[in-house]
């Protein structure tokens, strides 16, 4: 089920029976030549679609604007500042908490995003810390990239091409969802460098196609299956 498709009085009855909410989150930033600028966001959106189809889940609304600042210098990406990303995640979750929400399970698309969402949670913490009080909340990151089976599958299909940043991994999800995706532009170096991440002008310097040691071309759908398959088993798993 989905938050946005729902009524209130559907999650009113929801919460009878259920605490839980999966919450989407990814970012709006350049994924090189070939990787839509939405890829992050529409990453954990397929995950979450795929756990959803196994289990009975809510999905709430995708954040679909995460921290990106060293995207910055390639048109379209779109960033909120670590300190605004906190605020979002804390609103986000104090809303929902008032209707009766105890376990988040925010799904994560975009590496930048980690050590924000992880403050976040601490802050939520410190709140409840600081007051004296239980909050009762049990909240999660997953970072679907990151499961045991995608790390597992991605090695196997692309060895060290699938570097940091528009891997042919997640790409190949998008594509699996999406097939408006595919675009036939030719990459070079195939190999492009990796490196540290500072600013948005050093990053389009060190990196000026915006991929980060990733082969992007060899993206496919039906690669994209199977890691959705390796994805949602994962998720499922972290869910509990
Ligand atoms: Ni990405």
């Amino acid at each position: 089920m989905k938050l946005q498709l729902a009524t209130w009085p559907e999650i009113e009855t929801y919460l009878e029976r259920s605490r839980s909410i999966i919450v989407p989150i990814g970012s709006t930033e350049q994924h090189g030549p070939t990787g839509m600028i939405g890829t992050d966001a529409l990453c954990p959106e397929i995950v979450a679609d795929g756990m959803a189809e196994e289990k009975e889940l809510l999905i709430g609304p995708t954040l679909s604007i995460g921290m990106a600042q060293h995207h910055l210098a390639f048109p379209g990406s779109v960033s909120l500042r670590p300190s605004t990303l906190i605020r979002v995640v804390s609103d986000v979750v104090e809303s929902l908490a008032g209707h009766g929400f105890e376990h988040f399970f925010f799904l994560n698309g975009h590496g930048g995003n980690i050590a924000t969402v992880q403050a976040a949670f601490s802050e939520i913490w410190a709140s409840a810390s600081f007051a004296g009080r239980d909050s009762g909340l049990r909240l999660q990151l997953h970072n679907w990239f990151q499961g045991p089976r995608v790390v597992r599958l991605s090695r196997e299909l692309y060895g060290d091409g699938d570097g940091s940043h528009a891997t042919p991994s997640e790409i190949s999800l998008v594509l699996s969802g999406y097939p408006q995706a595919e675009r036939d532009v030719a990459l070079e170096p195939k190999m492009p460098p990796s490196g540290s991440i500072r600013d948005a002008r050093d990053f389009r310097r060190q990196h000026p196609d915006g991929r980060m040691g990733a082969r992007s071309d060899l993206a496919t759908a039906e690669h994209g299956r199977r890691l959705r398959d390796a994805a949602v088993a994962d998720a499922l798993e972290v869910f509990g």
